[in-house]
């Protein structure tokens, strides 16, 4: 007579199989944290044998405990959270149907965008050059998080040059993911494209490793204008929009799709601040600015088009060493050719010393000054002489950038391998009703001492005289109860 297993006994043998081929699944990669959109996030994971995708998250308070499926059996595990609260911080595991493998504890955590136009504090950290898998950018990283145990990033921008020799997955396996795994779980990364990187990656097809790993805004997701690459691409978070360019392997002479969308991009935005990112930089002594066609070609095609939009701060890599300049505009030939009219402000633009650096209005203002930052220093140190006379600050050291933005002012720390500020800046728009120069809430006379006492430029005509106090004053008096 021929007998049939119960239903129990199937069961028990499923979930025996369930069980077994958990333990045989191994993450290999991540997980490592995605696009973040006011309502979604995309989590990637990388697993040794194929299953399903499972995502469990839940809110602190326990008001959200749930999870998301996606069924394909894959081993490259890409699982986009939708319908979440703006700027909520979850806990999240990753896992398949079988069980979770990782997380669940407060060491896998997100926390999603704030909408658009929150002026809630943003942190950013920025690393350049950083894929050497070596000590020294063990180092870096570490006094990254050694300077921000108040407070974790919201963003990791990463320069280019992220996996060096030549971009490949191995490359991105050793010298990102196995280097960065516990920012990876927890910080949202935007990287742009390096030289090293392109070497294995083609931007025009968008193949290759470094767009099969990364997960970007191509269509605007998190806000500005559809790029259609991700090569290329803008986005959002709080009152801040970032623009990332493709400089290794993209066309970008003037009238190229990419410049094209660069002004559409930047005339859309009603962003408080705009921060730009790539890899090759205008100015720099690192590599020659001078002499190197990619610089100069940057310099004179991409430069104008940053300025003209309005964009603050522009932070850049490929030359291993930190330079920051002072606030610029109009600057787009040799080094020789720089004038004092292209200073806008020759400060330090420290509050501790010169002053801030002070932008006349809220929000974008075209050619109203742009800080250039080359941080290619956070995986090796390499070149000369770093003279560069746009350069206020400039140090052969190892280091990483961390960006604070909130309201009205962006603070910038530059911190070296040893965990010390080597360099520090701050922007700040007034308003009308708003110029509180010493920070301290109120609009009162100690701001006019402190701007008699830092003299800023402050009708932009790069002098200053008694244009500049009767232009602050007129603002003071009238703008300001
Ligand atoms: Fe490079």
């Amino acid at each position: 007579m021929r007998t049939y297993p119960t239903n129990a006994a199937i069961a028990a043998t499923l979930m025996f199989v369930s069980n077994a081929s958990l333990a045989q699944t191994t993450i290999t990669r991540g997980p490592y944290l995605q696009l973040s959109t006011p309502d979604s996030i995309t989590i990637r994971w990388r697993t040794d044998s194929p299953t399903d995708s499972r995502v469990w998250y839940r809110t602190p308070d326990g008001s959200t405990d749930t999870s998301h499926t996606e069924p394909a059996l894959t081993t490259e595990h890409i699982v986009t959270l939708t319908d979440l609260a703006p700027d909520t911080p979850y806990i999240y595991a990753v896992g398949s149907s079988a069980g979770i493998i990782v997380g669940d504890d407060e060491d896998h955590r997100f926390t999603t965008a704030p909408e658009p136009g929150s002026t809630r504090p943003v942190r950013v950290w920025v690393a350049g050059d950083s894929g050497t898998g070596q000590q020294s950018a063990i180092d870096v990283r570490d006094s990254f998080l050694a300077n921000t145990t108040d407070r974790a990033a919201d963003l990791w921008l990463m320069l280019g040059d992220n996996a060096y020799v030549i971009g490949s997955d191995y490359d991105h396996q050793i010298k990102l993911f196995d280097i960065y795994p516990s920012i990876l779980r927890n910080t949202v990364l935007y990287p742009s494209i390096g030289n090293h990187d392109a070497f294995s990656s083609d931007s025009p097809t968008q193949t290759g490793p470094y767009f099969d790993i990364f997960t970007l805004p191509d269509q605007a997701q998190a806000g500005g204008i559809p790029s259609g690459t991700e090569a290329y691409y803008s986005f959002d978070f709080a009152h801040v929009h970032f623009v990332c360019l493709d400089t290794s392997e993209t066309d970008h002479t003037p009238g190229s799709p990419m410049l094209q969308w660069l002004e559409s991009d930047l005339a859309s935005t009603a962003q408080d601040w705009v921060i730009a990112f790539f890899h090759h930089p205008p100015y720099s002594d690192g590599h020659d600015s001078d002499m190197a066609d990619d610089l100069i070609a940057v310099r004179e095609q991409i430069a104008p088009v940053l300025e003209a939009g309005g964009v603050d701060l522009v932070l850049n890599g490929h030359s291993h060493s930190y330079e920051r300049s002072f606030l610029l505009n109009g600057h787009y030939g040799l080094s020789e050719t720089l004038t004092p009219e292209m200073v806008l402000d020759p400060g330090d633009g420290r509050e501790d010393g010169d002053g801030a650096y002070i932008k006349p209005n809220p929000g974008i203002v075209p050619n109203s000054g742009t800080v250039y930052a080359v941080a290619g220093n956070a995986g090796q140190l390499t070149g000369l002489k770093l003279e560069h006379p746009v350069m206020t600050a400039s140090r052969f050291e190892l280091g990483s950038m961390i960006l604070d933005i909130s309201a009205n002012r962006l603070d910038a720390r530059s911190i070296n391998d040893q965990g010390a500020i080597n360099d520090h800046f701050t922007i700040i728009k007034t308003s009308p009703c708003a110029i509180d120069l010493n920070n301290d809430g109120d609009t009162d006379f100690f701001d006019l001492a402190q701007f008699l006492q830092t003299q800023p430029d402050w009708n932009n005509d790069t002098s200053f005289d008694f244009f500049d106090i009767n232009a602050y004053l007129t603002e003071f008096v009238e703008g300001c109860p």
